[in-house]
């Protein structure tokens, strides 16, 4: 494969490594159990930080596919690599959207007795789903990305990162 991917533009950039940032900060914070909730000020800790990691990938999503394009693959990729490479970028936004909308739903299914049942350990259980399916789909994205590098050389891998001072 000779085309050269075109690179992302820098708002692209920008927030896919700061919305990575944001991420790897929510996994290595993430809560022990419910009961911590009862603390008000890592309740709205938890509520800030989801709204603006929703926000974040909500701006994303509209901004790649108004904007500015949502990958660099170039057409002429085989078929079976641009299926993958749709799928796995659905996978990655439907799983941050179910964790921020489950994080929601446990916040208010905890602040509202008539909720704190069935409704809360449901919110859990979605919440830890989607926590644990996540990584399933990055380690995907990150083996698609060296596959780019090593095995395509089309520049894909290049097209996020930059080339880091090194020649295209
Ligand atoms: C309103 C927002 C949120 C609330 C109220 C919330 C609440 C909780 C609760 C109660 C638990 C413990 C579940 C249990 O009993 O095992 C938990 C676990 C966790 N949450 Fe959230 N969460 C929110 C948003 C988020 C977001 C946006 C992330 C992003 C990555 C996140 C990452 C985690 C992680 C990594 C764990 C640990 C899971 C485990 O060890 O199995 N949370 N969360
Ligand atoms: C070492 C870590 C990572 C590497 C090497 C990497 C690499 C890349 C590359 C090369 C692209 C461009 C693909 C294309 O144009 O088709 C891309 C796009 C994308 N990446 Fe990553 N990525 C990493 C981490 C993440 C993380 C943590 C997320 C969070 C969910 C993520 C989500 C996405 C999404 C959704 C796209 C599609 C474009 C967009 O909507 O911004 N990536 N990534």
């Amino acid at each position: 494969m000779t085309e050269k991917a075109k690179p992302h533009g820098f708002v692209t950039r920008v927030i896919h490594w700061l919305a990575a940032g944001l991420l790897a900060f929510g996994y290595l914070k993430g809560l022990d159990n419910v009961s911590q909730l009862a603390d008000p000020g890592l309740m709205q800790l938890e509520i800030f930080y989801a709204l603006g990691l929703g926000a974040l990938f909500a701006i994303r999503l509209i901004w790649t596919k108004t904007f500015a394009g949502a990958t660099r693959l170039p057409s002429e990729a085989p078929a079976w690599e641009h299926r993958v490479s749709r799928a796995v970028h659905f996978g990655l936004y439907a799983c941050v959207f179910g964790i921020v909308l489950s994080g929601l739903g446990i916040a208010l299914a905890f602040s509202v007795p008539a909720l704190s049942g069935f409704a809360l350990s449901a919110m859990v259980f979605l919440h830890e789903a989607f926590l644990n399916l996540l990584p399933a789909f990055l380690l995907t994205h990150i083996a698609g990305a060296l596959w780019h590098k090593i095995i395509r050389r089309d520049g894909v891998l290049e097209s996020m990162t930059g080339t880091l001072g090194r020649p295209a």
